[in-house]
């Protein structure tokens, strides 16, 4: 595995990778790897032929009043993680590189922006894609994969690449969860032990939402508040939004169908932690 910093020589190595043929698998990430990335990660081992990771804290995505000075990093232990699921190329190149001074334009995906984690954290979503589209053209991606937790910075993926006609599969993944149900997330480890157990009430509420709706619940306005009660019981705990929305569009529905999810932002302290889950098989 080799770990490139510079910009140029990513963007030269694969550009000879695509001359040679080989069908380039990627996964971006924010580092402080777990479970949940190395499940991206063995996955695009399988489907492409040389694996690149992303290491890349993206200061464009975060609020001025958000965590990004305190967000965990450790590149040592993600190379070996990473040096360990096949990894080829870890690409990590430093902030004022991939910002340079003038930097002056964005990709602004508009609608799926418009509600939940877009709503509550303002330009986020245009940071994403600004660097999503950064990293696509450095690396040139076969497919790239992401995860369903993040489950509307999917959305918005799939959006950009549909518009931008960007030459590329997007995976979509399935969320990796602790034994006890709390959704893996670089951010957990800023969760006293008191609270880890208090954000298990975000997965619960999405257990019992679908108990709720298998026992014939359907109407939203009948759905939320146990749920809402049930997170609310945890006295760090601080609901952002929880919402159950159309898949797809991401709309809010007044009555569950089998394109229904529930999403959810909760603060638990001051660790932001999101989840989400379909309410009804397909
Ligand atoms: P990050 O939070 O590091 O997540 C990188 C990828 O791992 C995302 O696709 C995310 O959905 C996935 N992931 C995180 N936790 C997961 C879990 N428990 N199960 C399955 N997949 C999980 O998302 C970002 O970084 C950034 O916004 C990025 C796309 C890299 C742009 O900066």
């Amino acid at each position: 595995m080799e770990i490139i910093n510079d910009i140029e020589r990513m963007q030269k190595l694969c550009m000879d990778l695509h001359r040679e043929g080989r069908r380039i698998a990627f996964v971006p990430t924010m580092g402080y790897l777990h479970e949940g990335h190395l499940s991206l990660l063995k996955e695009g081992r399988e489907r492409g032929d040389t694996l690149v990771l992303s290491i890349f804290v993206n200061p464009a995505q975060f609020g001025a009043n958000e965590d990004l000075d305190t967000y965990p990093r450790d590149l040592a232990r993600d190379a070996t993680l990473a040096r360990d699921c096949g990894v080829d190329l870890l690409f990590h190149p430093p902030a004022a590189a991939m910002y340079p001074k003038g930097f002056a334009t964005y990709v602004d995906v508009e609608g799926l922006t418009d509600t939940l984690c877009g709503r509550s954290r303002p330009g986020h979503f245009r940071g994403v894609t600004t660097v999503v589209s950064k990293l696509f053209n450095i690396v040139r991606p076969h497919l790239a994969l992401f995860g369903r937790k993040d489950f509307q910075q999917l959305a918005v993926i799939r959006q950009m690449t549909r518009d931008l006609n960007l030459p590329m599969e997007i995976v979509g993944m399935p969320i990796v969860r602790e034994p006890d149900g709390l959704a893996m997330s670089s951010r957990n480890v800023n969760l006293s032990a008191d609270q880890r157990r208090q954000a298990l009430a975000l997965s619960r509420a999405i257990d019992e939402a679908r108990r709720l709706a298998g026992e014939g619940v359907r109407a939203t306005a009948d759905l939320l508040p146990p749920l809402r009660a049930m997170i609310e019981k945890q006295p760090d705990a601080r609901i952002d939004y929880l919402e159950i929305c159309h898949r797809q569009t991401l709309d809010q529905q007044q009555q569950v169908d089998a394109d229904s999810v529930l999403l959810l932002a909760v603060f638990v302290g001051t660790t932001r932690l999101i989840d989400n889950g379909f309410l009804l098989p397909r």
